[in-house]
């Protein structure tokens, strides 16, 4: 989603904006800009389309010394370039990028309007760059504070101004921003991905706090003028540089990172003798497990699905009655929150906005809350203050594969620890312990030999209509691997529990629709057998993904695709594979923009 960089310091601003806008492309955009302070005036450029197209057209501009720049994912006011960031104030004197919503954006706008502004754009944005101008008498940061007063909604601010060539301020309120400490320059953006080629020292800015940045560093204060203290953190190894390693896309680069993804969401935390798991950061005694009346796993699109599969897993091996719920629902709907419960709050990027509500609506009530992220010091991390790491390491693609098998790893590590207070023997933990180191191994097993991906895909890119059935744990997993297919195919296709399509999907069927059918061996590969039969005589073709050896379930589609036999609560971490991989190929082939599908972002930090 949306991403600002700004850059003071002794260079020249303009190719660290623009690389720091590459840095931030994966997160998702649909039109970028910068401005700079040059010569006592304000410079702007700004367009639709690709960082790559404003890279050209500032190419040879001004050498200035400070900047800021933004990707937009349009929110209010359509793809234009009018509505690209930045925006200025009526005597272009003020530059303003900005990442949230402000909610009370009528009212505020009315009101400027009756003062005589006239807006140059359809963006709630604009409405900063007024207001501050409104409220400016000389001094930057009291008219970024007074104006920042009047706004209810969320906000991650750079601000410039064109009489003040030696400062740029930012205030936050519900959207990260961080600011890097360089040696002789500074440098703010939404995402430490667009620093660390610079700096790992950093300030991560809280809600209501507003700092004033210069080449030697930032003084940050409380809107309200009072002061707070800020420790400089060291951005993790996890920031290295993000590079395609050799791969053709981050997305498959990523995919082929799921055995060493897995074994770090492992890593330490499985005592296999024991037969049993510790998570440092859960904060969670035998006694407090033991405590667990219900788990609730919250999170949206693939970390939901994630939840799902966790759900699943806590239920069937610790017997403790489990859920997963959509975040966007469960903030919004007046949840029940019981004392009793553990929720965990699943999310890749940190920053999901529904997810960080959903989150602070648990605390709100009084419940107990984890966070399950990968994104070390994002927001939800540092709001739920305990939780899990998932260590899955950079994710770039934009669809979402190696987090999930992470998120599922670290669940399934929790859900041990949870069984073990319960009806799990020794011998039975140290037999889910093993299977869990197991996986990577599997997961190393599969990728060496993935099947008839190719064959699959064939058949799927020139469908108009993709059915993913599953049972039991495999039906997270036949969402996910729908999900996939719409997101970077953009192919109309739907996740299904496969009992549930006779009851309505069956009609959508007909000669030669493809059904991807999800059975490996378990409780539920029977009744699949009955569901694949029930598709097939409805003249669909089935590409199966079932457990490798089980000959009889081959022989039955048109295109099997076998992965390592594995237990049964672990099998999700290997059929949901060649899933991810059918959908990257099956987007290859249909020439898509397979690491920044169209209208999606990364880190979907609006509601
Ligand atoms: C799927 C995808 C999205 C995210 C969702 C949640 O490929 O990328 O569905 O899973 O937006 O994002 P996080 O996990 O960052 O909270």
């Amino acid at each position: 989603m949306c991403g600002i960089i700004a850059y003071i310091g002794d260079q020249p601003a303009l190719p660290r904006l623009v690389e720091g806008l590459r840095r931030m492309e994966y997160r998702g955009y649909d039109s970028a800009g910068v401005a700079l302070v040059y010569e006592d005036s304000l410079w702007v450029r700004k367009d639709v389309g690709r960082v790559d197209n404003l890279a050209r057209a500032v190419e040879g501009g001004p050498g200035a010394l400070m900047g800021i720049a933004h990707t937009r994912w349009a929110t209010h006011g359509g793809i234009t370039q009018p509505n690209a960031h930045p925006h200025l104030d009526g005597e272009q004197r003020i530059a303003v990028v900005h990442n949230g919503i402000i909610e009370n954006m009528n009212a505020l706008k009315a009101q400027l309007q009756a003062d005589g502004v006239v807006f140059r754009s359809e963006t709630d944005t604009e409405i900063f760059a007024h207001l501050i101008r409104k409220h400016y008498t000389g001094d930057p940061r009291e008219a970024v504070c007074a104006a920042v007063k009047h706004v209810r909604g969320t906000y991650g601010l750079a601000v410039m101004f064109a009489d003040h060539p030696n400062v740029i301020v930012a205030a936050r309120n519900g959207s990260p921003l961080v600011i890097g400490l360089g040696d002789g320059e500074t440098i703010l953006a939404s995402d430490p991905q667009a620093i660390v080629a610079h700096t790992r020292r950093v300030i991560y800015l809280r809600d209501r706090e507003v700092a004033v940045i210069s080449r030697d560093g930032a003084n940050v204060q409380l809107v309200d003028g009072s002061s707070v203290g800020h420790e400089i953190e060291l951005l993790d190894n996890e920031y290295d540089l993000a590079e395609k390693g050799g791969f053709a896309h981050f997305m498959l680069k990523e995919i082929h990172e799921q055995s060493e993804s897995i074994e770090r969401a492992l890593r330490g935390r499985i005592q296999v003798d024991d037969g049993n798991a510790k998570l440092g950061g859960l904060e969670m005694s035998p006694r407090d497990l033991r405590a667990v009346a219900r788990v609730v796993c919250i999170g949206c699109g693939t970390s939901y699905h994630a939840g799902l599969t966790a759900a699943l897993a806590i239920e069937d091996l610790a017997r403790v009655p489990a859920r997963a719920e959509i975040a966007s629902e469960f903030r919004h709907r007046h949840p029940i929150v019981p004392p009793d419960a553990a929720f965990f709050a699943i999310s890749q990027s940190g920053e999901t906005a529904d997810t960080l509500g959903a989150v602070q609506e648990v605390m709100l009530k009084g419940g107990d809350v984890h966070g399950v992220v990968n994104v070390v010091g994002s927001t939800i991390a540092r709001t739920c203050g305990k939780g899990v790491y998932v260590y899955s390491g950079p994710e770039i693609a934009v669809a979402s594969t190696k987090a999930f098998t992470s998120q599922v790893t670290a669940l399934l590590v929790f859900t041990l620890m949870l069984a073990r207070t319960r009806n799990l023997s020794f011998e039975q933990g140290q037999r889910v312990a093993r299977h869990l180191v197991g996986v990577p191994d599997k997961v190393r097993e599969y990728l060496a030999d993935p099947g008839p991906i190719s064959a699959a895909a064939e058949l799927v890119a020139n469908a108009r209509y993709v059915q993913f059935l599953g049972r039991g744990y495999s039906y997270p997993v036949a969402l996910e691997g729908a999900l996939k297919l719409k997101e970077i195919a953009y192919i109309p296709c739907e996740g299904y529990p496969a009992g549930e399509m006779k009851h309505g999907p069956i009609a959508m069927l007909e000669e030669g629709t493809p059904v991807i059918m999800v059975a490996p061996r378990g409780s539920q590969r029977d009744k699949a057998i009955s569901n694949l039969r029930e598709v097939q005589a409805r003249g669909a073709k089935v590409i199966l993904v079932h457990s490798a050896g089980d000959d009889e379930l081959r022989d039955m589609a048109e295109i099997s695709i076998p992965v390592p036999q594995t237990a049964e609560f672990v099998s999700p971490l290997l059929t949901v594979i060649p899933l991810q991989l059918l959908s990257y190929e099956v987007a290859l082939r249909l020439g898509r923009d397979i690491d920044k599908p169209r209208n999606l972002a990364k880190s979907v930090t609006v509601e």
